[in-house]
């Protein structure tokens, strides 16, 4: 059985999110989605209203290997507790690349057993990243079409 686990901030989920754990759960046997905590981010929503959005999109698309859960330490800990093969990781552009390979060397360096894989995001979500979302959401844009329809009503709350 393989199982991978896709950790992010998820601050909120995006539909590249999304993309990337539809493709994720087609690949690997079991899929944990971890809401984690970046030190360099200042969240916008907590961990639970995180992961209940996660549910619920995941709900939405029918996917049943996955499992939505949070985890306060390192992330290789989390993987190795759940017995994974590996950590996923969506790529969007160059500017990813730095830190997701430093990371990557990182969590090799601590749990060599666990690999990275990244999987390069859809063409259609390359721009697309939470960041750009709450920004959107603070000018009013229409958010139809970049994050689940189950999150659009839970930023404008926040906003
Ligand atoms: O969605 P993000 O913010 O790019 O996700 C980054 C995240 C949360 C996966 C990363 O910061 C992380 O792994 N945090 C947990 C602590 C840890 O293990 N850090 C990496 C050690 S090199």
């Amino acid at each position: 059985m393989k199982t991978a686990v896709y950790p992010g901030s998820f601050d909120p989920i995006t539909l590249g999110h999304l993309n990337i754990i539809e493709r994720s759960a087609a690949v690997f046997d079991k899929l944990y989605v971890c809401v984690m905590i970046n030190s360099d981010k200042k969240p916008m929503f907590t961990r639970e209203e995180r992961m209940d959005m996660i549910r619920d999109a995941v709900e939405a698309a029918g996917l049943k290997n996955v499992e939505v859960e949070t985890a306060g330490g390192l992330l290789v800990e989390y993987a190795k507790s759940k017995n994974a093969n590996a950590i996923v990781r969506g790529l969007r552009a160059v500017s990813d690349f730095d830190w997701e390979f430093q990371m990557a060397l990182a969590n090799k360096c601590i749990a060599p057993d666990i690999e990275t894989v990244f999987l390069a995001s859809s063409e259609k979500f390359t721009y697309l990243s939470s960041t750009i979302v709450k920004e959107m959401a603070r000018y009013g844009a229409d958010l139809q079409g970049f994050v689940p329809a189950n999150v659009i009503d839970k930023i404008m709350q926040k906003v």
